[in-house]
């Protein structure tokens, strides 16, 4: 890995620093639903404490138009939240871009940095108010570390000292040492409502891999490609070709594309809908393929036990109806039993591992989406290079300090 400034390397003792977070959690009737990415920033928080330092912290939530408040998009859950993890009350502050007095507050939270005109368009004017803010930023948001936007890249560019923050460097080191020299044969699943939004993915661990499991509206766009009939199922025409290239191209490089041979259906997208498990060959026009069936399942399980190394991003089925969450239950217990090497990362593959209570039985649980997969993709995440040229910027002037 590369050079990055940590928080071991600096004097922190009196400093105020500005902590980006991603703290895009999902919510439920005004509370956080799910707090993993919450969780996962608490030891860097009381690291940064222990340190002496007062900490500001930066999160977006959600995609809020810029230049306007909305109560659905507005942190305050997440400050509730935190406090309750931390054991004090962390003040959630509104206007904040000009400066913020902190009262006897060691810790307190922005309101959403997506709500400030010049956020997500990386505005130079945002990013030097925020480094304005602190004495040290440190980026510890991996999940939104492929974003170039003023908290996470930005605001890099101006404050006095850049550092990478432990959640972002545990992700990079785990990350990095499952792609590395990863031991064969390495088993991918990617599932997900759509192959657009995962054709690279694909792409690239179709030549990675030895077994590409792919479900959720993937499959049924791989389904049609492969001649099946799959109803009023969500699939995307114009993708049929790129699934059939896909099909072709993986097994050109030894890389094998299971499909289900039986699935479980429903007659309308709802959480009461009926579940029948058939063939593959007897899907009727009518219906609609939400799940893989109990055959498809015992395949994968085969798979799956014999996989040394195993990539999880994306449900198999709507598993958020039980009737229709067999197959990603039983995938999930699948890695858990495994003695692989497992990684798993995405928002709703980490609400699927809370569903199924597998989490100790994942080797490594990434906090990141699309950051996850980029990194799997082999992409330079813009966030984290802004931290390395920051890195050779603070070595440099720490170089020239001992002159
Ligand atoms: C994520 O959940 O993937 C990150 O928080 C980034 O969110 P975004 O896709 O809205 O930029
Ligand atoms: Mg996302």
């Amino acid at each position: 890995m590369s050079i990055l400034v940590k928080i071991a390397d600096l004097d922190l003792s009196g400093k105020t620093v500005l902590i980006r977070e991603d703290y895009n959690v999902p919510l439920k009737n005004g509370e956080v639903a799910d707090d993993t990415r919450i969780r996962a920033t608490i030891p860097t928080i009381q690291q940064v404490l222990e340190a002496g330092a007062r900490i500001i912290l930066v999160s977006h939530l959600g995609r809020p138009s810029a230049g306007k408040y909305e109560e659905k998009f507005s942190l305050l859950p997440v400050a509730q939240r935190l406090g309750e993890l931390l054991g004090f009350d962390v003040p959630l502050v509104k206007d904040w871009v000009n400066g913020i007095d902190m009262g006897d507050s060691n810790v307190v939270i922005c309101e959403n940095a997506r709500f400030e005109p010049g956020e997500t368009d990386n505005d130079e004017a945002l990013s030097r108010k925020m480094a304005q803010m602190c004495q040290v930023y440190i980026n510890d948001a991996f999940a939104t570390a492929h974003r170039a936007q003023a908290s996470t890249h930005g605001v890099a560019k101006y404050a006095a000292v850049s550092a990478a923050g432990p959640l972002l460097i545990n992700e990079l080191k785990a990350l990095t040492k499952a792609l590395r020299d990863p031991e064969k044969p390495i088993v991918a699943i990617v599932g997900g409502a759509k192959v657009s939004t995962k054709l690279t993915i694909l792409e690239s661990l179709a030549e990675k891999v030895d077994q590409l499991i792919v479900g959720g509206g993937i499959v049924n766009t791989f389904l049609k490609a492969a001649g099946h009939e799959i109803g009023k199922s969500l699939y995307e025409p114009e993708l049929v070709e790129t699934a059939s290239r896909l099909i072709q191209m993986a097994d050109d490089k030894g890389c094998h594309i299971p499909l289900p041979v039986d699935v479980v259906c429903g007659k309308e997208f709802d959480e009461n809908a009926t579940a029948t498990t058939k063939p593959v060959a007897e899907v009727a026009e009518d219906d609609l393929i939400m799940d893989i069936g109990p055959e498809s399942s015992a395949a994968i399980n085969d798979i799956i036990s014999s996989a040394k190394t195993i990539v999880w991003n994306g449900p198999l089925g709507v598993f958020e109806f039980d009737q229709f969450s067999q197959g990603t239950a039983s995938l999930a217990q699948a890695i858990a039993n495994s003695n692989a090497y497992s990684i798993a990362g995405g928002g709703d593959t980490i609400a699927a591992i809370s569903k199924f209570q597998v989490a100790d039985d994942i080797s490594y649980i990434s906090t990141g989406g699309g950051a996850f997969l980029e990194f799997l993709e082999g992409k330079k995440l813009p966030a984290i290079q802004l931290l390395e040229e920051a890195a050779r910027v603070w070595v440099a002037m720490e170089q020239a300090r001992e002159l």
